[in-house]
């Protein structure tokens, strides 16, 4: 193996201040009440900054701010005045965007490889991409618009909340097609991650944004309770955990609010004996490894055909060793921190669960820093379908392996989830993607290849994956009146 020097990114690019207050109307006021929270880096525990918990009267301000907005101002513009705000946001992000990378990777714990890399241009692109809809939304094949000059009406205002493992980008997800369609928007970040969306506030002070068009409000589910909740809202998106997707789901349940979820995943990769297993190998590590396991569409169950699964697993261990654990902020990194304590303990005891229940754990023989949340990427063998590892969300750099025999037997267990966000497919074979492709009952299958995003491509889940797709020209749809 070879050594390396320490590469770090400077920190100095980024100008965290100690306290933040709440982005509304254009402003930063302070909450109405709210406790105090502070953010760490979750690599070495220190504090970043303080930040408010927004209570239900800060919500409203902030929901009649975005209504405000709505009915004086942005609804009111045409489409190629919208889109010149996003371009500018997008433009925006483009230049600041090694700033928001270091700023996600301290606040997140992800590698700067990959915030640079993955998350910053990801960003932007959605920004572009939906400043490009924004005088096109009769031509989007949706509702009113006739093609002829009939413009779909936008939905309103928007409640918008992300969850903490990809911050900005989750973001930009929320609010590039809610401004490009005529929606407001009322945003909360995640508890352990408030800092890009934050900066993001700054960036629509930069980029002249109508005040009250997008407002930034911090805070936990409480929080986001109030906000889902709150009766002057028309539109709900959220993206997060499955348990608080369905409280949602009931909450708005009889209201005429539209809602998106966008929930957890148990993504099936599955590799067939004919596949590149070199190739194989570095997309199952992309698959659940990329940001740590945080990620909803992660390849969490490897499914590998029996005849090549001694040749695959010596391959991927061999590959696993040679991954670097440690600072997000040092460029060679590839695992950076679990983003929160309370994250790590659900790994570990879902990994003891594990092998409680039988599989055998291997991890990566890395030296783990003294401080700060960590966990070495895993992964399990003798995995069966019945087992905690093999059905629940882990949200961590653990792999459950399992076998199979046939296409069938593959698509058989690939299904048997209460999920169906994601699925990879590993095949030289053209008509057995295909074939594979139709069966899968998953919002996204990959082929060949895993976590590849797009703005262009809809993304989004069947069953317990929620429902709704963002992206694309779908994700129009969930932010237009059609
Ligand atoms: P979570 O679902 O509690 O948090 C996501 C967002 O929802 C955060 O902004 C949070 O403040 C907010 N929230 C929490 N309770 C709410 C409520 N009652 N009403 C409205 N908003 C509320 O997820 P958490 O606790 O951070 O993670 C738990 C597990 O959820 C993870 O281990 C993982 O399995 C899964 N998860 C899945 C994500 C995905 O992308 N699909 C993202 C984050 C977590
Ligand atoms: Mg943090």
């Amino acid at each position: 193996m070879f050594e390396y020097a320490p590469a770090p990114e400077s920190r100095d690019v980024v100008d965290i201040q100690p306290s933040y207050g709440l982005f509304v109307n254009g402003e930063w006021v302070d909450s109405l009440g709210g406790e105090r929270h502070k953010t760490i880096n979750p690599a070495s525990e220190e504090v970043l900054a303080e930040f408010s918990y927004a209570v239900e009267a800060d919500v409203d301000r902030a929901v009649t701010a975005a209504r405000k907005a709505y009915d004086s101002v942005w609804s009111r513009l045409p489409g190629r005045e919208r889109a010149k705000y996003l371009f500018r946001i997008a433009r925006i992000i483009q230049e600041r965007a090694r700033e928001l990378a270091v700023l996600e990777s301290l606040d997140n714990g992800k590698p700067i490889r990959e915030s640079r890399d993955v998350d910053l241009p990801l960003v932007a692109a959605h920004f572009f991409y939906y400043a490009g809809w924004a005088d096109k939304l009769r031509y989007a094949g949706f509702g009113r618009g006739d093609g002829l000059g009939a413009e779909p009406r936008p939905l309103g205002v928007a409640a918008q909340i992300i969850p903490w493992n990809f911050p900005l980008l989750m973001l930009a997800w929320k609010i590039a097609p809610a401004l490009a369609c005529g929606n407001t928007v009322v945003l909360k970040p995640a508890e352990t991650t408030p800092l890009t969306a934050l900066a993001f506030a700054e960036i629509c002070r930069q980029a002249d944004l109508p005040p009250g068009v997008v407002n930034i409000v911090t805070g936990a589910g409480e929080t986001g309770r109030a906000l889902v909740e709150h009766p002057d809202v028309n539109k709900v998106a959220f993206t997060g955990s499955t348990e608080v997707g369905r409280m949602i789901a009931r909450t708005v349940a009889g209201t005429r609010k539209k809602v998106t979820l966008e929930l957890g995943g148990k993504a099936a990769n599955i590799v067939f004996d004919d596949a590149a297993l070199d190739q194989a190998v570095e997309g199952i590590v992309n698959g659940i490894f990329f940001n740590q396991g945080h990620v909803c569409c992660a390849g969490s169950r490897l499914l590998v055909q029996e005849s090549v699964e001694t040749e695959l697993l010596d391959a991927l261990k061999r590959r696993l060793s040679t991954l670097r654990l440690g600072d997000p902020l040092d460029k060679n990194t590839d695992i950076g921190a679990i983003n929160s304590a309370a994250q790590l303990d659900k790994i570990r005891s879902l990994s003891d669960a594990g092998e409680q229940e039988g599989a055998e754990r291997w991890s990566a023989p890395c030296p783990i820093p003294d401080k700060g949340f960590w966990f070495p990427p895993t992964l399990f063998t003798g995995v069966a379908q019945s087992h905690r590892i093999a059905r629940e969300e882990i949200f961590g750099p653990v792999l459950s392996v399992l076998t199979f025999r046939t296409p069938a037997e593959a698509v058989e267990k690939a299904n048997n989830s209460p999920y169906g966000l994601s699925a990879g497919v590993w095949t030289e074979k053209g008509s057995r993607i295909l074939w594979m492709a139709d069966k899968l009952r998953a919002g996204v299958v990959w082929a060949n290849t895993f976590n590849r995003f797009d703005p262009t491509s809809p993304f989004g889940g069947y069953k317990e994956s929620g429902y709704g797709r963002e992206g694309g020209r779908h994700g129009l749809e969930a932010y237009l009146d059609v």
